[in-house]
């Protein structure tokens, strides 16, 4: 598939069957976080592939609300950045997250992204706070997303072109 018709089929997925992903798949999620640019070259994200079904039970609470299918997902890919390294670490991790869902979806995977920056856990903590407590990250490094990737149990329609707001693109200057 090119990429317009990959973007033209993608959703969000959100039930997964259970299945496993293949080592040779998770090889190639790999290799598409390292190769998603950065400014200026400074590659100031990392991420943590979680496969472990007790982490990813306890990831699927880091927040109340629009995280618990990570609890079926075969894969969570925390997607995390350095603050100091670069003021475009949101930028960087956001590309990284988008290019690994459309690279799963590429290969036969559902995803879905489950936001963490700016998230509260429950009153006291933050989203990334949990997270960094239970995965033993640093707290220099932000954590932005999850994206939680596994084979599709659930089918969901593209949008058609009709759908799509074309009064959200302007031409040359705004209102045109
Ligand atoms: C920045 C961002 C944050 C998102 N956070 C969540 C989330 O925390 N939980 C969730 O279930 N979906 C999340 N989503 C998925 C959106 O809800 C979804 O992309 C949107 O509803 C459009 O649906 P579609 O992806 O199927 O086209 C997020 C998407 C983006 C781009």
């Amino acid at each position: 598939m090119d990429m317009l018709e990959l973007l033209r089929a993608r959703r969000s997925i959100r039930a997964y069957t259970g299945q496993a992903i293949e080592p040779q798949k998770v090889e190639l999620l790999k290799e598409a976080v390292l190769r998603s640019p950065s400014s200026r070259n400074l590659d100031s994200w990392e991420f943590i592939f979680v496969e472990d079904r007790e982490r990813l039970t306890k990831l699927a609470v880091c927040k109340p609300h629009g995280a618990d299918f990570l609890a079926d997902a075969a894969l969570g890919i925390v997607v995390c950045g350095d603050s100091r390294a670069s003021d475009t670490w949101i930028e960087d991790c956001s590309i990284a997250s988008i290019l690994v869902q459309m690279v799963a979806q590429s290969i036969g995977l559902g995803s879905c992204w489950i936001q963490v920056r700016n998230r509260m856990s429950d009153g006291q903590m933050t989203s990334e706070q949990y997270i960094q407590a239970l995965l033993g990250s640093p707290e220099h490094l932000k954590i932005e997303s999850i994206i939680a990737i596994g084979y599709p149990a659930e089918k969901r329609e593209p949008l058609s072109r009709a759908d799509l707001q074309d009064a959200k693109v302007h031409t040359n200057a705004y209102g045109r």
